[in-house]
């Protein structure tokens, strides 16, 4: 197996690797490389929705899927991101899933830790998934901004339909009626807006544009343009702590949510077909230290 680190050791690449049944050396080395590049490219993959889940099981316990419609018939712990509609209309997978930045589940109380897709088909153009380095970012930030956030919470929320920073996506099937019935169900949840990584014990900036809708005990005309501040280090344009990746078919992708916000890029065809299957570990509740 060798890995090979992208520019500054975010991200890396992996190859001559067959994850089918893995041994636990291996798997702890994957694992010890993905603690220390945060995100992982692992190549030349085509493991069937069961091996993916026992290979994801490998590092904790699957994430329960609330998005049960877009399951994969095989196992129901195997989410389907495809932009795929079959004849009668419906949808075979989650249309534009993940269309802003945001870190998986940060809207649990439990949020997830560990993302693998595994993509299975590749549109000819576009689809890419863009990673942002949220322990590059909090070091970036000024002392100042610092001091403000540190052992401060983020107010939390799924439902894009609370939230005036994100659109709901006109391709998704009954998406206006599904966040409209997430936002009467589900409650908030805080998350601090520094997180202290309970493996490394690095400090990472854990805020996204897609679910942190405010900031517990502050007023909305200070907590906005503060958010407004801390979402501009994601959404920059100079893409300082960005790493795009475009998927190949076979692509393995696993990502650690702790220190890493992504978003589906888009920009491909509605009948260019993507699809990639999503697996999800769950971690545990998120702290700060300072
Ligand atoms: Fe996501």
């Amino acid at each position: 197996m060798k890995i090979n680190p992208f520019a500054n050791d975010f991200g890396a690449e992996i190859t001559d690797v067959d994850l089918k049944d893995p041994s636990s050396e291996i798997t702890e080395r994957i694992y010890q490389a993905f603690l220390d590049h945060q995100m992982l490219v692992i190549r030349d993959q085509d493991l069937n929705p069961l091996e993916q889940v026992a290979f994801t099981e490998r590092y904790g316990t699957l994430e329960w899927q609330e998005n049960v419609k877009y399951a994969h018939p095989d196992h129901d712990k195997v989410l389907i991101l495809s932009n795929e509609i079959r004849p009668d209309g419906t949808a075979v997978g989650v249309v534009d899933a993940g269309d802003f930045w945001h870190s998986d589940s940060s809207h649990h109380e439990e949020p997830v830790k560990v993302t693998v897709l595994m993509s299975v088909r590749t549109p000819s153009k576009g689809g890419a998934t863009d990673f942002c380095d949220m322990y590059a970012v909090y070091n970036a930030l000024p002392e100042a901004t610092k001091q403000k956030i540190s052992g401060r919470y983020g107010i939390h929320h799924a439902s894009k339909a609370l939230n005036p920073r994100v659109k709901i996506s006109e391709n998704r099937p009954g998406a206006k009626e599904f966040y409209a019935k997430q936002a009467q169900e589900r409650p908030t949840v805080r998350q601090p807006l520094v997180r202290t990584h309970d493996e490394t014990g690095r400090q990472a900036l854990y805020v996204s544009p897609r679910f942190t809708l405010g900031i517990e005990d502050m007023d909305d005309a200070e907590a906005q343009p503060l958010l407004d501040e801390l979402f501009s280090y994601i959404t920059d344009e100079a893409r300082k702590y960005h790493y795009r990746h475009y998927y190949r078919t076979g692509d393995l992708v696993l990502w650690d949510n702790r220190c890493i916000v992504h978003r589906a890029t888009g920009g491909y065809a509605r009948d260019d077909i993507r699809r990639l299957h999503r697996t999800t570990v769950v971690g545990q509740r998120a702290f700060y230290k300072a």
